[in-house]
């Protein structure tokens, strides 16, 4: 069987807390040769260029380091203050500075060299996300003739949206050169079809050469996460120690949850005011609910994020200000990490879960919040109808974040919803969570990349 060589920016080793991709990836290189390749989190000015072999907690791991200049123009830059604004429909907070393009090709380019010189014919390529579009054509003209895949965690964006982005021509015959992409949302892969069968053919990348996408195969593979793990989770002892905390400080108080990377596109400034909302409009819930919010800081050397982060600040401080009285507070607000049982103990406990961006690629909060419940008395999810996680859970209350008054209405029906309508709800939710579980995901993904797998009729080849 061929070795699958998974690729990201972010190596295992260096996420904040073990999320359940990493989780997922890991069981597939347990079981299958292989290694994960990617950005060691060290910054150097002289940076060796081949990769340093790692054996991590039984994961081979070979990673390299960048120079500051590089990372910057590389990750602070043309990633997340140009790819991930534009994909997110957030053009008014990107940067357009086109020569960030450059380190993200050097950065892109470096990843193949390095990669290059331990890559087997025969080994299977699966990289993941935006930081690394240009990829597969770096291997390529380096002569790799491997099965490359290539999976897009966030949204794709509109055919406008994509204009904006400098080089969009040069990474579209990017994405050409892969064999399978694979997306969160039928959403996504809508606008990609879009872009390739209208736009394409008088699109041109580097070569002058129309982009074509005839030898691309396209499929939506929504990622999950391991609800019945989280259920175990959600009554370990750490999430006990939690909870014991947490039911002190609530007494009667029913907590409502947010829990997400502090970034704009998750919507928080509007959250807190549809919570200000349920509070205005409800005279009767104050002293009998508390929202909790869980926002730990992200990229904050962004300008843009600093000014969400200062959003945020005002926004709970005006309704501290507004609501608060000596002996109750209406919400708390910690921007901090918490590990995965300590948030699973907290999913357990909350009433309701406010899963409310305002553009999203699918949103991993819903699925383990969902998987956290208690089956005799479980929360309801209230679920941006612009997270991929809309299209798997139907019956969470959807809302529309723009619309604080909706949100603020759909919250107050689900601290009023019986408890027959929410056990109905949450079973549903439940299936959902495990018929898309990441484990399949992972699997389902690399099927279909084999050497000689063939286009099943819910892909498509443009
Ligand atoms: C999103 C992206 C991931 C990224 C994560 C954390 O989920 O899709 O690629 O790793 O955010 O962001 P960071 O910039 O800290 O890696």
């Amino acid at each position: 069987m061929s070795r699958i060589v998974i690729v990201s920016n972010r190596t295992p080793g260096r996420e904040p807390a073990a999320g359940g991709l990493a989780v997922a990836l890991r069981k597939v290189l347990d079981e299958r040769e292989g290694f994960w390749f990617g950005w060691s989190g060290k910054l150097s000015e002289d940076p060796a260029r081949e990769a340093r072999f790692e054996n991590i907690d039984g994961l081979d791991i070979a990673q390299i380091d960048l120079t500051r200049d590089d990372y910057h123009a590389y990750y602070s830059g043309f990633s997340n203050s140009i790819l991930w604004p534009s994909f997110h429909l957030r053009l008014d907070l990107a940067n357009i500075e086109s020569h960030w393009y450059e380190g993200y090709r050097r950065v892109n380019q470096q990843f193949a060299k390095a990669l290059m010189a331990v890559l087997r014919p025969d080994d299977v390529v699966w990289v993941h996300d935006y930081h690394l579009i240009p990829l597969a054509t770096e291997l390529r003209n380096l002569g790799a003739r491997n099965r490359i895949g290539f999976y897009l965690h966030i949204p794709f964006p509109t055919t406008d949206a994509l204009y904006a982005i400098p080089h969009h021509g040069e990474l579209m015959h990017d994405l050409s050169r892969y064999d399978l992409i694979g997306m969160q949302a039928q959403r996504d892969v809508a606008a990609f079809t879009e872009f390739a069968e209208h736009q394409a053919p008088s699109t041109f990348g580097a070569h002058t050469q129309p982009v074509d996408f005839s030898r691309t195969e396209i499929e939506v593979f929504p990622i999950g996460s391991e609800p019945d793990a989280f259920a175990r989770m959600s009554t370990s002892p750490a999430a006990t120690k939690m909870v014991k905390r947490m039911e002190r400080v609530l007494g009667n108080q029913r907590l409502v949850l947010g829990v997400d990377r502090l970034d704009y596109s998750k919507g928080l400034p509007q959250r807190v005011e549809a919570y200000e909302k349920l509070l205005a409009n409800n005279a009767r819930l104050r002293r009998g609910v508390h929202f909790l919010q869980v926002a730990p800081p992200s990229r904050d050397t962004i300008k843009q994020y600093q000014e969400t982060s200062d959003a945020l600040d005002a926004m709970c401080g005006r309704v501290m200000g507004r609501f608060a009285e000596p002996d109750w507070q209406p919400l708390t607000y910690v921007k901090r990490a918490y590990g995965q049982p300590s948030l699973a103990g907290l999913y357990r406990l909350s009433r309701a879960a406010l899963v409310t961006p305002l553009r999203d690629g699918m949103n991993l909060v819903a699925h383990e919040f969902v998987g956290a419940q208690n089956p005799d008395d479980p929360g309801v999810l209230v679920l941006s109808r612009f997270a991929g996680a809309a299209e798997i859970f139907p019956d969470a209350l959807l809302v529309n974040p723009f619309d604080t008054d909706e949100t603020a209405e759909a919250l107050r029906m689900a601290l009023d919803m019986p408890l027959n309508e929410r056990r109905q709800r949450w079973t549903a939710l439940m299936e959902a969570a495990r018929h898309h579980n990441v484990n399949d995901w992972a699997l389902r993904f690399l099927d279909r990349l084999a050497p000689g797998a063939t286009a099943t009729s819910s892909s498509r080849d443009i």
